[in-house]
């Protein structure tokens, strides 16, 4: 499991990374929100705790890493009070099963991992999760998958004497993916201590793509800040 490798980085990284923006961009979107919220990838937990701070909802946080869900449970762990109004589901997004739908779902940071014909799959199967009228939020960006490019260092943060980077080269791309190879590197001053290489797929549906699959399971889109999008489930 390539996870094993980029999991000591994650919330080194994305702390500081996607989180700060979501963080301001997300609240407004949920203020509504009341009685049930899916997070669907819920990685480590960096925004489960959040949304957990900013909706009196009950949480349901899916996540089928073993890895990310260790972490995720020992965040919650550190904050006891959450710990009966959190589930985590150990199942992915396509297996989801709920006693009832839910009012709102929020997917950040995960379409890049849907592989096109489960992510076309995904979306009827979460609109019977989800209330008439319910919402549906996830980050997204125009512009479709990036452009080969050589390596480049893409964050580093120092832990004690040492400093975790993580690079990535850009190997080859099409309309919708992009081949990329990721390092994630541990140095001592100029000695290397640990570097571990992961290669994978990234896709990033257009903007036609999206909105046909999700029209076409029934969803209106809403306003939403750049970087997400909103979408309502039809009554
Ligand atoms: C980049 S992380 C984002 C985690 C978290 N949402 C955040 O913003 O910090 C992507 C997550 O999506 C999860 N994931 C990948 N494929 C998935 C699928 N088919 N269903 C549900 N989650 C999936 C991965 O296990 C990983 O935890």
């Amino acid at each position: 499991m390539t996870d094993f490798i980029s999991l000591p980085f994650y919330d080194l990284l994305h702390e500081s990374g996607h989180v700060p923006e979501i963080r301001k961009k997300l609240p407004p979107l949920l203020s509504g929100v009341r009685r049930s919220v899916l997070e669907i990838g819920a990685g480590t937990g960096l925004i489960t705790t959040s949304l957990a701070d900013w909706t009196p909802a009950e949480i349901f946080a899916l996540e089928p890493s073993a890895g990310m869900r260790g972490v995720l449970l020992s965040r919650l762990s550190a904050r006891p009070e959450l710990l009966k109004r959190v589930t985590v589901l150990p199942c992915d997004a396509l297996s989801v099963d709920l006693a009832e739908p839910v009012e709102a779902m929020v997917m950040i940071n995960v379409m890049y991992a849907l592989e096109p014909d489960y992510r076309k799959r995904l979306w009827p199967v979460l609109a019977t999760r989800l209330e008439p009228g319910g919402l549906l939020v996830f980050t997204w960006r125009d512009g479709g998958p990036p452009a080969p490019r050589p390596l480049q260092e893409l964050e580093s943060r120092q832990v004690g004497r040492h400093t975790y980077t993580v690079l990535s080269e850009i190997l080859d791309s099409d309309e919708e993916s992009a081949r990329a190879r990721y390092l994630y590197r541990i140095t001592e001053g100029d000695k290397v201590i640990n570097e571990e290489e992961v290669a994978g797929h990234a896709y990033r549906p257009r903007w036609e793509t999206i909105e046909g699959e999700l029209t076409g399971a029934g969803f209106v889109r809403s306003e939403a800040p750049e970087g997400l999008l909103a979408w309502r489930l039809g009554r």
